[in-house]
């Protein structure tokens, strides 16, 4: 038998009242108050990301119903028993010409990652890169061209109509191309920290007073 080793589920949906989300945060999408640069990214999108101001955005209305999303993803690694989890979201906003250079999202604390495009202005900035050094010999060489028809791919863009739900392994490199609207492009990103059993208890009072980490049960 042949099988495939690091096989990445990657959740693609579409958010149903993703306007009512873009309702609820136009008051803030164009209040530079809300929204700087990040140290330490060569791209200079805005983003409330690092900002102290990101803890009064509704944070908590969006991800009640990103909840269900979150659910069914996780549900692909079947879990056996009670878990938690809390999560950490952030607001991008592109203006022209501006994009996100090839990332991940690792970190002690984060097994899960989102990207929720509630204006993608028609474009399908977002792609997840598959960096496999096989693949590149094969590239290098002209082999896909040649004489592979079925090779792994290097990169992979989903459609992403507005409201577009995109959740993956926070190991999982990504980038976005510059937009090239005159418009806003405007996403959500976040981080996901799940643990067994109900350990965030503890900590939710703690978290709750920060209001930048939102705790849910479920
Ligand atoms: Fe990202």
């Amino acid at each position: 038998m042949i099988d495939h080793l690091n096989s990445i589920p990657i959740y693609i949906g579409q958010v149903k009242n993703y306007k009512m989300h873009l309702d609820i945060l136009d008051q803030y999408i164009n209040d530079d108050s809300y929204f700087g640069s990040v140290n330490g990214w060569i791209s200079d999108v805005k983003t409330t990301f690092q900002q102290t101001q990101n803890r009064d955005l509704p944070w908590q209305i969006i991800l009640e119903d990103l909840n269900k999303y979150i659910q069914e993803y996780l549900e692909v690694l079947s879990p056996v028993s009670e878990y938690h989890y809390k999560t950490h979201m952030w607001m991008n906003r592109y203006s022209k010409g501006e994009y996100m250079e090839p990332h991940d999202h690792i970190s002690k604390s984060d097994q899960i990652s989102f990207a929720y495009i509630l204006n993608s202005q028609g474009q399908n900035n977002f792609v997840f890169e598959n960096r496999v050094d096989w693949i590149n010999s094969f590239d290098n060489n002209d082999l896909r061209s040649t004489l592979f028809t079925n090779l792994p791919v290097n990169s992979y863009i989903p459609e992403q109509k507005d409201g577009t739900l995109l959740i993956f392994p926070s190991s999982t490199i990504h980038y976005v191309t510059p937009n090239t609207s005159n418009d806003l492009r405007i996403t959500i990103s976040g981080n996901i920290s799940i643990k067994v059993g109900n350990y965030f208890v503890d900590e939710r009072d703690a978290a709750l007073k920060t209001k930048d980490v939102k705790v849910l049960d479920i």
